[in-house]
């Protein structure tokens, strides 16, 4: 398939694009504006979330699928837009689209593992994506093979929220958490959800929401003792007091890492044989991408 990819330069997006080339497809970036020249070596495209006919115009006839892994743009009426112009050119044709969501919108889970069909119940910084979730999901009924991803907290490779972990227990001299140290994560390895994403864009039927999680309650204590080890650190994990937290990393993001989750990712495995096979967040802390 030729696959237009949003996103392609970020965290998951690179993965997701080596990913998808080593499943013999074609990926095409839709890069921004000026951006870099770091990937010439793929397609591109110049396109932006905000500019709705610059997206329309490369969902051109060749392309077989989209797959959207893009920050969103904090505007909701933007992203509205944005899905709208990115499918209408899809609509009869049972292309793929594909957008990237994320278990933060699920809210504190309780006990837990909660599936796909548990109700939406989202923190602020992810406000208003369930509306984005039902606009795509709503849009397989205008002939367009659409799916959502909700991936857990992404490790591997060195990058993501483990590694602002690893800095924190740094920059703090002692491996820190917000919040609860009881407080659990729902993780999955950055190669394991690239998997996930080619699976969905070659095989999930239309309308359909996945939950991309590995691991799906990883206490922080075990992440932030790991992340301080990582770090060369052996203190006990201590709490970062909450007003604190939120002056130094703005007060969404920093609520949505004391949120306590337990995601299950059961249903890809199930339904679409995802077999995710990389070692767990707390062993790659240790051993693995972020020593
Ligand atoms: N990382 C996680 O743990 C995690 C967990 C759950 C869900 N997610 C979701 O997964 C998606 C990707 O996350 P990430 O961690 O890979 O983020 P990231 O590393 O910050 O990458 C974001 C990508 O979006 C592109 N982008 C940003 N604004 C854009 C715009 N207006 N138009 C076009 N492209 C734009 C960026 O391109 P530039 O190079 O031009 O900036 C970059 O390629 C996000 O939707 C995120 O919410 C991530």
């Amino acid at each position: 398939m030729k696959i237009l990819l949003i996103g392609a330069s970020g965290y998951v997006g690179s993965a997701v694009a080596e990913h998808l080339e080593g499943a013999g497809h074609q990926v095409v970036e839709l890069a921004r504006p000026g951006d870099g020249e770091s990937s010439r070596r793929r397609e591109r495209r110049v396109g932006d979330l905000t500019d709705p006919r610059s997206l329309t115009s490369a969902v051109t006839a060749d392309i077989d699928a989209v797959v959207n892994l893009a920050t969103p743009t904090g505007d909701a009426e933007a992203d509205a837009n944005a899905v709208a112009a990115l499918t209408d050119p899809l609509r009869g044709s049972g292309r793929a689209f594909v957008y990237t969501s994320g278990v933060w919108v699920l809210g504190a889970t309780g006990p837990g593992p909660v599936d796909e069909s548990s109700p939406t119940n989202p923190i602020p910084i992810v406000g208003y994506r369930p509306r984005i979730e039902r606009q795509v999901l709503d849009t397989a009924e205008h002939g367009v093979r659409t799916s959502v991803i909700r991936p857990g907290i992404v490790h591997g490779r060195g990058g993501g929220i483990p590694a602002l972990l690893v800095d924190l227990a740094r920059k703090h001299g002692a491996p820190t958490f917000i919040g609860e140290e009881s407080v659990r994560w729902p993780m999955v390895h950055i190669d394991d959800l690239a998997d996930l994403f080619v699976a969905v864009v070659e095989r999930a039927p239309a309308g359909t929401l996945w939950h991309g999680v590995c691991e799906p309650a990883v206490t922080v204590h075990d992440l932030v003792s790991a992340a301080g080890r990582a770090a060369g650190i052996s203190a006990r994990p201590q709490a970062w007091p909450l007003d604190e937290a939120r002056e130094a990393l703005g007060a969404p993001f920093a609520d949505a890492l004391a949120l306590d989750q337990s995601v299950s990712g059961a249903a890809a495995r199930e339904k679409l044989g995802w077999q995710p096979q990389r070692q767990g967040a707390v062993a790659d802390l240790l051993d693995g991408s972020y020593r």
